[in-house]
């Protein structure tokens, strides 16, 4: 196959990646075969999942609309993610010179999102792992982030499902929480089973990489 320029070297392309199966669900076009293979493995245990993942998005846009509102610096039309920029548009502080640190832990999502985002000063993008909090604070951009100046917001989307109870999810959340500057405000959300208790056992087979036919 030929690599697309998008694609971060050292990027192994037969395995399919969570964040390019995320991508097809929104109806993105950074992904491939394998992952394609993947999102639709996934879909007939979860047919809705296309649904959710876009409902999700839709989270992500009220949460920089309800930061921008309650005072947090969002950079407006200066945001390079297509549903942040949205989420800002028209917003009482849209537009001010805020800066985004964005957070992953896997090397493809990072990769991928530095070469979107180079050249744009305001936005740094950082591999670190949220079942390490302190070393996550310790990184150079979220300290200045964190740093004295204006508001900031913590959007946790998502994510938190990932952390199993072993890992101590209320204690990440509460050093991350200790960390926020007075002016700061939290927005997360974390998809349940709930309503479908039988789900996250079949959907965990699907987290593995189907064997092409
Ligand atoms: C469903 S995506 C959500 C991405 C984004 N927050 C959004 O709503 O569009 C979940 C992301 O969380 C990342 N992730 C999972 N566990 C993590 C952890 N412990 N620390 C940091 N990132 C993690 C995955 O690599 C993946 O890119």
């Amino acid at each position: 196959m030929t690599r697309p320029t998008w694609v971060p070297a050292g990027t192994d392309l037969d395995k399919p990646n969570a964040a390019r199966v995320y991508d097809y669900y929104l109806g993105g076009s950074h992904n491939f075969e394998v992952d394609r293979r993947m999102a639709r493995k996934a879909m007939e245990l979860w047919p809705e999942l296309p649904l959710i993942m876009r409902a999700n998005r839709a989270f992500l846009r009220r949460g920089v609309q309800y930061a921008a509102e309650r005072g947090v610096p969002v950079p407006g039309h200066r945001f390079r993610h297509p549903d942040l920029r949205r989420g800002a548009r028209d917003r009482p502080r849209a537009g001010a010179a805020g800066a985004v640190v964005y957070v992953d832990r896997d090397p493809v999502a990072v990769a991928h999102s530095r070469l979107l985002l180079t050249d744009d000063p305001l936005s740094e993008v950082v591999e670190a792992d949220l079942r390490n909090p302190e070393a996550l604070l310790a990184q150079p951009a979220v300290e200045r982030l964190l740093g004295p100046g204006e508001p900031v917001a913590l959007l946790l989307v998502a994510v938190l499902h990932f952390i199993t109870d072993a890992e101590e999810p209320e204690r990440l959340m509460r050093v991350l929480r200790d960390a926020l500057p007075r002016a700061a405000c939290w927005c997360s959300r974390t998809p349940v089973s709930r309503a479908a208790p039988t789900r996250p056992g079949r959907t965990r087979t699907c987290t593995r990489a189907p064997r092409p036919r």
